[in-house]
């Protein structure tokens, strides 16, 4: 028989192991027909730029608490809105998310545009928060490319070039493991596979769903990668 692909594996451990966030749908309910809220995943994805989900979780709550739909952040006193970021960092971001906020509110009926060539036109959304929504909110297949995919592609394939030279590689590699299926739950898959069990340090190759194909694993260099040119 064929070998399964190696994002069947993937999915299959996220069916098991999905982090429990608090702007995710669990596997089980996407499965079941309940789609993200695309205002949650933005202002998650927004905060998770170089901020942890441990440190993000709080700050969530709050916003979205405090400001339930966009079309509420929209109409917030920016200085509110700085006060809440406070503590997060890249204060521009904060900016930016507002002005976003308002553009969605009032260009767009307080829709996200739900293709990412619509979403890149936003304010403070590059191509991976660009990627992350349409793949996430909207299962589009996109790839996204963290710091955290970048590792596993690095690995899984023992690809010793360093970045950022290796970027378009790694990319390549990761678009053509994306699956025409569920596109959103892998690309959350694995990301939760860089943040739990491909970690940078100490990875946990023993219980890792990619141990059987992963390269780095077979060479033993799994540790050295990906490697960076030094600065
Ligand atoms: N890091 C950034 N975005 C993430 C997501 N959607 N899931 C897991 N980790 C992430």
């Amino acid at each position: 028989s064929q070998p399964k692909p190696h994002s069947d594996t993937l999915l299959e451990w996220y069916d098991q192991h999905a982090r429990d966030l608090p702007w995710r749908i669990s596997p089980a309910d996407r499965a079941q027909g309940v789609w993200p809220d695309p205002y949650r995943i933005w202002l998650s994805e927004v905060m998770l730029q170089q901020t942890t989900v441990a440190a993000v979780k709080d700050y969530f709550h709050r916003f979205t608490t405090r400001w339930p739909t966009v079309a509420d952040l929209a109409a917030a006193e920016d200085a509110d809105v700085m006060g809440e970021w406070a503590g997060l960092g890249y204060y521009a971001r904060a900016r930016n998310l507002l002005k976003c906020a308002r553009v969605v509110a009032q260009d767009h009926g307080g829709v996200f545009p739900d293709t990412y060539d619509g979403l890149i036109k936003l304010p403070g959304i590059g191509p991976y928060t660009a990627a992350a929504i349409s793949a996430i909110a909207f299962d589009r297949k996109e790839t996204v490319l963290d710091g955290n995919v970048e590792r596993v592609m690095a690995r899984l394939y023992d690809i010793h070039t360093p970045l950022p030279v290796a970027k378009p590689e790694l990319k390549e590699k990761a678009a053509d493991l994306t699956p025409t299926g569920r596109p959103g739950d892998h690309a959350q898959a694995v990301m939760d596979l860089g943040a739990t069990i491909c970690t940078p340090r100490n990875p946990a190759c023993g219980i890792c769903p990619w141990r059987t194909p992963c390269a780095a694993r077979l060479a033993g260099t799994a540790t050295e990668l990906p490697k960076k040119t030094p600065k």
